[in-house]
C-alpha cells in the first residue's frame, strides 16, 4: 500500500506539486490525469526519490520512504519514465535486464526473462535484443521502457505516459497485456496519462489534478456520474459520459442466461432463424460500450453472447441503456 500525505514539491517560487494526499490500496491501478505542467510527474518523482519534496510524508507497506535504504527502495519500484529515458549506450537486452542484475538474477533467469518480455510486447528478441535505443522507433522504445520497469516484477509500479507514441492498436494491445499481467502479479500501479480512455480503461480509481492539487479522486464510475464543478466536470467531459460508464461495465454483468430462441450457433457467427441474418455474437470480454454500439449497428433489441462456440444468453438493448443511464 502506498500512502501520501501533505505532500509538497517547490522549485524556488513554483508549488509544482501543493499538498497532495491520497492511498493507493495493493494490487490496485490508481490513474493521475490532469493538463501539462499540474505536477504528475513531480508527485511520481517523489514516490522512489528521485527528488525529494519540500513538504509531507510517503509511505510505502508502512514504512517512510526516507528510511528505506535507496537501493532497496529503488529495486522494488518499476518506473516507466516519460519519453522513454533508455540508457543510450546499453543494448534493448541490458537496458531490460538492468534491474535483474543489481538483483544479481543468474544469466540464465535474465535472458529468459527478456526474451518472454521481448515477446510479450511484440519486438522480436533476435531481432531487437541486440540493437541500441536509437535504432528503435519511439514507439518500440517506449515498449523497451515499459519491459524494463516490469522485469524485476516489481510489486509497485509508477507509469509516466508509458503508451503515449504508440498507435491506437498496438496500444489497446499493450494495455491489455499490462492488464493481464497486473492482475496476475497483484501489482500496486500509479499511472500517469494524457488519455481518458486509458485512465477509464486501466485504473481503479482517477485523481484529477490541477495546479499541483488533486481536485479530486475516486472510482472512475463516480467520477463520471458526479463530477466536480468546474475543472473535473471539463476535463472528465460530459458528452460521452453514458458511453464511458457502459465501458466500465462487462457483458457479462447482464446477460440473461436462459437459452434463446430462435438463433442458432453456426461456423462461429449467429443466425437469426426468422431473417436468415447471419449476426457477430457478443463475447464474454465485450464491455457494454462495444455491446451498444453493435446493438446499434444491428437495429437489434438483443444480441446473442457466445462462449467457445455456444450461445450463452443474451444482452437485451434495455439493460444495456438502463446501465448508462443516470441515477
Ligand atoms: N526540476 C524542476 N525545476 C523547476 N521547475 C520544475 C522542475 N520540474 C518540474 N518543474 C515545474 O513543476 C511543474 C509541474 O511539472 P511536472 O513535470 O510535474 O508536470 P506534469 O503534470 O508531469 O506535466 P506534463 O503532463 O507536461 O508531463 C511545472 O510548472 C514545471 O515547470
Ligand atoms: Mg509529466
Amino acid at each position: 500500500m502506498i500512502e501520501v500525505e501533505g505532500l509538497t514539491k517547490r522549485f524556488g517560487a513554483t508549488t509544482a506539486v501543493d499538498d497532495v494526499s491520497f492511498r493507493v490500496e495493493d494490487g490496485e491501478v490508481l490513474a493521475l490525469v490532469g493538463t501539462s505542467g499540474c505536477g504528475k510527474s513531480t508527485t511520481l518523482r517523489m514516490l522512489n526519490r528521485l527528488i525529494d519534496p519540500t513538504e509531507g510524508t510517503v509511505r510505502i507497506d508502512g514504512r517512510d520512504i526516507m528510511q528505506v535504504p535507496l537501493e532497496e527502495l529503488r529495486l522494488g519500484i518499476g518506473y516507466v519514465i516519460q519519453g522513454v529515458g533508455l540508457f543510450p549506450h546499453w543494448t534493448v537486452a541490458r537496458n531490460i535486464a538492468t534491474v535483474p542484475r543489481l538483483m544479481r538474477w543468474d544469466r540464465a533467469r535474465i535472458d529468459a526473462r527478456v526474451r518472454e518480455l521481448l515477446e510479450l510486447f511484440q519486438l522480436d528478441p533476435a531481432e531487437f535484443g541486440d540493437k541500441y535505443p536509437a535504432q528503435l522507433s519511439g514507439g518500440q522504445q517506449q515498449r523497451v521502457g515499459v519491459a524494463r520497469a516490469m522485469a524485476a516484477e516489481p510489486s509497485v509500479l509508477l507509469m509516466d505516459e508509458p503508451f503515449g507514441a504508440l498507435d491506437p492498436v498496438t496500444r489497446a494491445h499493450l494495455q491489455d497485456e499490462f492488464e493481464a499481467i497486473q492482475r496476475r502479479l497483484g501489482t500496486t500501479v500509479i499511472l500517469v496519462t494524457h488519455d481518458m480512455d486509458e485512465a477509464f480503461k486501466l485504473a481503479d480509481r482517477i485523481a484529477v489534478m490541477d495546479t499541483g492539487r488533486i481536485l479530486q479522486i475516486g472510482r472512475s464510475e463516480l467520477l463520471l456520474r458526479e463530477p466536480q464543478e468546474g475543472f473535473v466536470r471539463q476535463f472528465v467531459g460530459l458528452d460521452d459520459r453514458a458511453l464511458r460508464i457502459l465501458s466500465l461495465h462487462g457483458v457479462a454483468e447482464i446477460a440473461t442466461p436462459h437459452k434463446v430462441e430462435g438463433w442458432e450457433v453456426l461456423d462461429g457467427a449467429v443466425v437469426d432463424q426468422a431473417s436468415g441474418r447471419r449476426i457477430l455474437p457478443l463475447a464474454p470480454s465485450d464491455t457494454l460500450r462495444e455491446a451498444a454500439s453493435r446493438i446499434i449497428w444491428e437495429g437489434a433489441d438483443s444480441l446473442p453472447l457466445v462462449e467457445a462456440g455456444m450461445l450463452v444468453g443474451a444482452v437485451r438493448a434495455e439493460d444495456v441503456w438502463r446501465v448508462g443511464r443516470r441515477a
